[in-house]
């Protein structure tokens, strides 16, 4: 969706390109296109927002009639952005804005409301003062692209644009005497042409299209001296490239001593002020230049024949006086321009940007979070220090799960996701340090997790409304700033932690079957299935016979829940029996199918010496080293069935695997399923995977040269290839990453874990459409906004394993740069442009140039965001193999002898 709109915005500028030599973009706001005087091109603005209504509204000036296009915004969004394009070749453009309101509603209402550019918020138009409005705007340029928005501001109207332009400026123009100051907008409040009184100059005078006003209207108590002769300038050497016909009026003084300039400003700001001087006269005046009472230049020359400039900035002022004094000749000043200065923000960190842009994803839905988290305004559900995101609110949507993700938002100081279905244990918050407030109520979470004793900030804990389990950790006790702590309705039961009884922290309790300091207060609780383990309680102070009946009533109630209880039971086992039944069946029938085995989970136990150590863990749970008695050594993967699917997925993916033989796949070796235990059992190999040999000890990683990182991409590749169009039914493998492509001891790599697998048929459409699955940094940017699963999903993962073995780190990376922060994004364009820089330092100097520019360039069409245009893994394969003979004649020739 992103590329499809860059796209439309790249051939729009194209085409401007065409037919508007300039480089200029003229929207038409709510208009149609057409080509004004001389050939500018105005073009409708519907490609470039997509918000709004749209109307003409026509109004009588003193001196002609004017129909312009209007756009309003009657809906509710707080801001309404128009995406411009622009050249990345210019160091600044001009934006220039119309906003025109003449009471087209016939409401007699002119709105307020705000503009921003960019981070910053640039002005507050307000139509009641000046109607037309326009604003100028010079922008440092270091973006493709510029969003440009109307912010409404509440009670005070429905903000309206007519038009808006965008020109290039001259390179460099407008950053002299702003030094240490890079990123400021320069808000246009005076472009004045001394001396000319005879209307506006702009384009085509001026090739900019700077609209330069006349004189008279600041300043009518002076005369003005129009010069026509054309004096030819040398040494004309301005950056802001004044044009001729500017610079050839001038304002000079006559018969006083001062020549003054008056101007009121908007805002008390800072502001940055240019003068121009051209020796248009044969003589050369020389004046002192004073600004607000304060001489800013004591003896000024212009020099006949010379145009000049100078530049000054003047803080904190809310108007202005510039006066040329006399001290030679008469002083002059041919043109001038002031603006007021603005600060950008600076930007939120790269890290809680795409941390944001996943969860965003995660949750299904458009957010409308688009550029900068923060500035100029926040984005929904998200609040704001500075340029640090302290709160993110969710609710009502179906997170099901706090991801990882949620642990790379440092700077939280409030988490809420109330009411976001999240099942199983709180996990992925141990990080954020700073967390004050945390609501989690209004879900199904089942367990406390083992992250929130490091929460050390936090002052509230709102878990109402779970399905809490069990007791309450003592390990709260640690959270020494913690004055809420709201567990009502949840399954709690047993004693609070003493840790917890201290003044100054409030716990909520209630609606749980048994939860308080004391056991006493547990009396009320019956004897229910949930808790069959009844404490009987005895009151000491009861009268006898009342005692008798408690324990009457009582035992009457455990009889009966011993008895429910066992109907529950027998319920259970008749149920298992059913299912292991069907299992057995299943099971005899795959005996048909495959050479995998079915072990009982005694033979497991025995052969991981009940499950003694752990190789692996991950979402799916726990992967374990065993060894089978004839001595073959396995790994084997114990299920969590967290999805709850139950038996008839688990059945399936036995089934899947059980089909799959291919040199370059980890080998299944067969599973065992009882009690509801899902296990897995496959081949174990001795080299671990690509992840620790990239990211592992040193000592693993020196051993990766150039040519056994392409073996391994091309054995990689020959495992994918035969899923994607050697096996029946074809499958797409779904989670493609280096920590799951494995290595024997001879370093033959293989793929594993197909868990997430995907199987189709050709019958099947070209895609599949699913919930997004995978692991973040590899997946495919349009599987998804689009969720239609194909192929080339595993091709662009496997396009981000290679840019892993070339530049040698992981997909994402918190340390370095904002701009490398996401591997493909900082890849691409340094391998295209054949950066080999960013190769990684232990491959330097032993690879050769072509193997690695093949390799490349493969990598870089793997990742590319377009799925239709990405190769398939069987052109992958035959590049890579390329790339691979390459380096084995380059190592060859050069006399080396290791591999
Ligand atoms: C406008 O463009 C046409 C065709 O490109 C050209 O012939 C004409 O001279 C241009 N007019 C101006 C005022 O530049
Ligand atoms: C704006 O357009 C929408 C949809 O085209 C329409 O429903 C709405 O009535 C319009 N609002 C105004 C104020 O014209
Ligand atoms: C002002 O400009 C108009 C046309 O742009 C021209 O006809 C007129 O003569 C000019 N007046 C002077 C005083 O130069
Ligand atoms: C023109 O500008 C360049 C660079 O800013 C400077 O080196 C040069 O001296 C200038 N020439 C004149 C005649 O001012
Ligand atoms: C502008 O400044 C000059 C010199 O500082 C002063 O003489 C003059 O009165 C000022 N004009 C106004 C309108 O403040
Ligand atoms: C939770 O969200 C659902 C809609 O997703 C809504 O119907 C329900 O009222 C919400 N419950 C609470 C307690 O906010
Ligand atoms: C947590 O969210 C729920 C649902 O909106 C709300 O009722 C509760 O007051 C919140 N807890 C705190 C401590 O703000
Ligand atoms: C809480 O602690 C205080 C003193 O530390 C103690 O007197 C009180 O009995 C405790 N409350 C419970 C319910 O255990």
């Amino acid at each position: 969706m992103l590329f499809w709109i860059d796209l439309v915005l790249l051939s729009a500028f194209w085409v401007f390109g065409f037919s508007n030599p300039d480089g200029f973009l003229s929207l038409s706001c709510g208009g149609s296109s057409y080509t004004a005087a001389y050939n500018i091109s105005w073009v409708s603005d519907n490609d470039f927002i997509a918000t709004g209504n749209t109307t003409t509204v026509t109004y009588i000036e003193e001196t002609s009639t004017s129909s312009v296009p209007i756009r309003f915004f009657p809906d509710s969004q707080s801001r309404q952005c128009y995406k411009l394009p622009v050249r990345k070749d210019l160091s600044s453009v001009l934006i220039r804005a119309t906003f025109v309101y003449r009471n087209y509603d016939s409401q007699n209402q002119p709105p307020s409301f705000r503009v921003s550019l960019g981070r910053s918020i640039t002005s507050t138009v307000d139509l009641r003062i000046k109607d037309p409005w326009t604003e100028e705007l010079v922008w440092p340029v270091n973006k493709d692209s510029l969003s440009l928005c109307l912010l409404k501001v509440k009670g005070r109207g429905i903000p309206v644009i007519s038009s808006l332009e965008v020109r290039p400026l001259p390179l460099g123009a407008y950053r002299n005497s702003l030094e240490g100051s890079p990123n400021v907008i320069l808000r246009r409040s005076y472009r004045i042409n001394s001396g000319y009184t005879n209307g506006t100059i702009r384009y085509p005078s001026d090739p900019f299209d700077r609209i330069w006003d006349p004189d008279q209207s600041f300043t009518p108590f002076h005369t003005s001296w129009n010069f026509n002769r054309l004096t030819r300038l040398s040494s004309f050497n301005i950056t802001e490239n004044p044009p001729d016909s500017v610079l050839q009026t001038a304002r000079v003084l006559a018969r006083k001593d001062r020549l003054s300039y008056t101007l009121s400003l908007d805002t008390l700001g800072d502001y940055y002020i240019i003068l121009y001087f051209a020796g248009i006269l044969s003589l050369s005046p020389s004046f002192s230049v004073t600004i607000n009472n304060e001489v800013k230049q004591s003896e000024y020359t212009v020099t006949s024949s010379e145009a000049s400039t100078l530049y000054f900035t003047q803080k904190r002022i809310s108007k202005l006086n510039i006066t040329f004094e006399k001290i030679k000749f008469n002083p002059q000043v041919n043109a001038l321009e002031v603006y007021e200065i603005l600060q950008i923000p600076p930007e939120a960190s790269s890290t809680t940007v795409s941390a944001l842009k996943v969860i965003e994803q995660f949750t299904g839905q458009d957010l409308g979070w688009q550029d900068d988290p923060c500035t100029p305004l926040p984005w929904n559900h998200i609040e704001c220090e500075g340029s640090r995101v302290t709160s993110l609110f969710l609710s009502q949507i179906n997170l099901r799960s706090i991801s990882p993700t949620f642990g790379d938002l440092l700077d939280l100081k409030t988490l809420d996701l109330h009411n976001t279905s999240l099942t199983g244990a709180i996990q992925n918050v141990g990080s954020l340090q700073h967390l004050q407030q945390l609501n989690l109520s209004f879900n199904q979470i089942k367990s406390f997790g083992s992250e929130l004793e490091n929460l050390i900030n936090l002052e509230v804990l709102d878990l109402q409304n779970n399905s809490l389990q069990g007791s309450v950790p003592e390990t709260l006790g640690k959270l020494k700033k913690l004055r809420l702590l709201n567990l009502e309705n949840n399954n709690l039961i047993g004693p609070l932690p003493q840790s917890l009884n201290r003044t100054g922290l409030e716990v909520r309790t209630t609606g749980n079957p048994c939860l308080s300091f004391t056991s006493s207060s547990c009396n009320n609780v019956s004897s229910t299935i949930d808790t069959p383990q009844v404490t009987i309680p005895i009151n000491k102070k009861h009268k006898k016979q009342n005692r008798v009946a408690i324990l009457l009533g009582v035992s009457g109630g455990a009889l009966f829940a011993t008895l429910l209880i066992f109907v529950f039971m027998s319920i259970c086992t008749r149920r298992q029996r059913n299912k292991e039944r069907d299992i057995t069946r299943e099971q005899l029938k795959m005996q048909n199918w495959n050479t995998s085995r079915i072990f009982s989970h005694k033979e497991i136990k025995t052969a991981t010496r009940n499950f003694k150590e752990v190789i692996g863990r991950g979402s799916f749970g726990s992967v374990y080293h065993g060894k089978l008695p004839d001595g073959k050594q396995v790994a084997v993967k114990v299920r969590f069935d967290k999805t709850q699917l139950g038996a008839d997925s688990f059945i399936n993916e036995v089934h899947l695997l059980s089909q799959i033989r291919h040199q370059n796949l980890v080998s299944f070796e067969g599973f065992c399923y009882e009690s509801k235990r899902q296990i897995l059992v496959y081949e174990y190999l001795h080299g671990g995977s690509l992840a620790d040999h990239l990211y592992g000890p040193s000592r693993k990683r020196l051993s990766l040269n150039w040519v056994s990182r392409l073996k391994v991409a091309v054995d990689a590749a020959k495992g994918l290839d035969y899923l994607h169009n050697g096996s029946e039914p074809r499958i797409i493998h779904r989670d493609v990453k280096c920590s799951n492509i494995l290595l024997d001891k001879d370093m033959n790599a293989k793929v594993s874990d197909f868990g997430l697998s995907k199987q189709f048929t050709k019958a099947d459409a070209s895609h599949i459409t699913t919930v997004v699955k995978g692991t973040a940094g590899y997946l495919d940017p349009e599987y998804y906004s689009t969720l239609q699963l194909t192929e080339k999903s595993d091709v662009y993962s496997f396009g981000v394993v290679l840019l892993e073995l070339i530049c040698g780190r992981e997909p994402l990376s918190h340390s370095g740069s904002p701009d490398s922060f996401n591997l493909v994004l900082w890849a691409r364009p340094n391998l295209q442009a054949g950066a080999f820089e960013i190769v990684d330092d232990v491959l330097k100097g032993t690879f050769d140039p072509e193997s690695m520019k093949k390799a490349a360039s493969v990598a870089i069409r793997c990742v590319g965001r377009d799925a239709s245009s990405r190769p398939s893994i069987a052109y992958v394969l035959t590049q890579l193999k390329e790339a691979y003979s390459l380096q084995l004649s380059y190592l060859a020739a050069s006399g080396h002898t290791d591999m």
